[in-house]
């Protein structure tokens, strides 16, 4: 080409969740047969939705309006409807024009740090869950800056690594939280969420909270929203209907803009993001119709509830099968529906592998092992010994050697058989 093509931070496009998907792929050409613990999609594991939020969208399916396109900020009453949600929880007040939709969290996610000048830096948790730590490390054409989680401590953040990252970086404009978090199922306690709006007023930074699982708590959690806590800093709550509902194929999410009025700087980044909604002209209309009508209805509590019980249930089931393993960090979870469980140090080596009877697979394999981290060794032993798809934590911006799992499993069966497989295989793997 006449020119460079691609800016340097193109290559922290990343996005292991999927990629291990091509490794598995090439596998089922060979009869493995997968077990999909990859990703967080509730449809792809079993979930079964209602007939009555089915009725919702064959009706909205019967009415003209559904296919136009709708303001570009959103359908106007959905965001009144969603406003007043945000309101009714006391914290922060909000309008509909404090709201904005996008075609899924992920284009939010992609879009906000795209307008950040690439100096300015927003620190997140590690690990890291990748849509956020690539997008904002792809604008920031640098390695993503990350706060410490703490296997050590419930996963809770090392908030003194937090403290010193942000005093010592003058870049750092936000601090981003997932709460509940995507990959560890911790759910931020109060306190450390009150003091991360004290540094956050100490430093004058913005606030980003990714609240995708807010409704997903169990064994007795409960997870705080930005606007309860925020009191007046700047931030930004993002929002979606991928897990919750769950509807992940609608790609509908939103963010809600906190104390706009608080920082002129603030403000012209909201304003930004509402004029690069208005270029693209608007997100999808359907499923933002279908929102005031799915969790504006009576039985929607109650069916959350369920769901909620449910995954409670299947993270017990999964801590008494895996934290026996004594060369394991396993944390127990409170929220969102993965658990990310760590191997301790000194027990990975380069020398560990798992039978594979295939010997065209077992000779891949060999090949792919080749100068990937220990975690990621036993992934791929693991997915070609037993069809286990899980993801290597080294991928989320971490320096720990461990796996995600999903707790989604609806099949009580299948969830049984495949953790139970999982424990064996780490045994074998370990003792190999
Ligand atoms: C923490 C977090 N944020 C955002 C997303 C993306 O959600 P969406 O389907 O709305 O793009 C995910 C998806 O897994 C997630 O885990």
């Amino acid at each position: 080409m006449r020119q460079k093509l691609l800016r340097d931070g193109a290559q922290e496009l990343s996005y292991e969740i999927r990629e291990i998907v091509k490794k598995a792929r090439i596998l089922e050409k060979y009869g493995t047969q997968i077990y999909w613990e990859n990703i967080g999609d509730p449809i792809q594991k079993n979930a079964k939705i209602p007939i009555w939020i089915k009725d919702i969208v064959v009706d909205l399916s019967k009415d003209d309006r559904t296919y136009g396109y709708c303001d570009s900020k959103g359908v106007l009453e959905t965001r009144e409807f969603l406003a007043s949600r945000t309101n009714e929880l006391g914290g922060t007040h909000i309008s509909a024009n404090d709201i904005l939709f996008f075609n899924g969290l992920g284009d939010a996610i992609s879009t906000l740090y795209n307008y950040l000048e690439p100096t300015s830096r927003v620190i997140g948790p590690s690990p890291a869950y990748s849509t956020h730590s690539s997008a904002e490390a792809a604008n920031a054409s640098n390695s993503p800056l990350t706060y410490r989680l703490d296997p050590d401590n419930h996963w809770y953040p090392d908030m003194e690594d937090l403290r010193n990252k942000v005093q010592y970086n003058p870049n750092v404009v936000a601090i981003l939280i997932i709460n509940p978090d995507n990959p560890t199922g911790m759910v931020y306690p109060k306190e450390i969420l009150d003091e991360i709006v004290q540094l956050a007023k100490e430093f004058n930074l913005f606030l980003i909270s990714d609240e995708i699982y807010n409704q997903i708590t169990y064994n007795g959690a409960r997870a705080y929203a930005l606007s309860e806590i925020i009191d007046d800093v700047p931030g930004i709550a993002m929002k979606g209907i991928s897990k919750e509902l769950p509807w992940p194929g609608a790609r509908c999410g939103w963010i809600e803009c906190y104390n706009r009025g608080k920082d002129e700087q603030f403000d012209r980044l909201c304003k930004t993001l509402d004029d690069a909604k208005m270029i693209e002209v608007c997100s999808t209309t359907l499923p933002q119709l279908a929102i005031p009508k799915i969790l504006g209805d009576p039985r929607y509590e109650e069916y959350r509830n369920e769901l909620n019980l449910k995954t409670g249930e299947r993270s017990r089931f999964i801590s008494e099968t895996l934290e026996e393993i004594p060369e394991l960090t396993f944390n127990p979870t409170y929220g969102a529906f993965y658990n990310t469980i760590v191997f301790k140090e000194g027990a990975l080596n380069h020398q560990q592998i798992l039978p594979i009877y295939n010997r065209d697979v077992e000779a891949l394999v060999e090949e792919w092992v080749d100068g990937v981290s220990l975690d990621t060794r036993f992934v791929y032993y693991l997915l070609a010994s037993t069809g286990i798809c899980v993801v290597p934590i080294s991928s989320f911006c971490s320096d720990l050697l461990g796996f995600r799992i999903t707790l989604l499993e609806e099949d009580e069966a299948l969830l049984k058989h495949t953790f139970n497989t999982l424990r064996d295989s780490i045994r074998n793997y370990l003792d190999s």
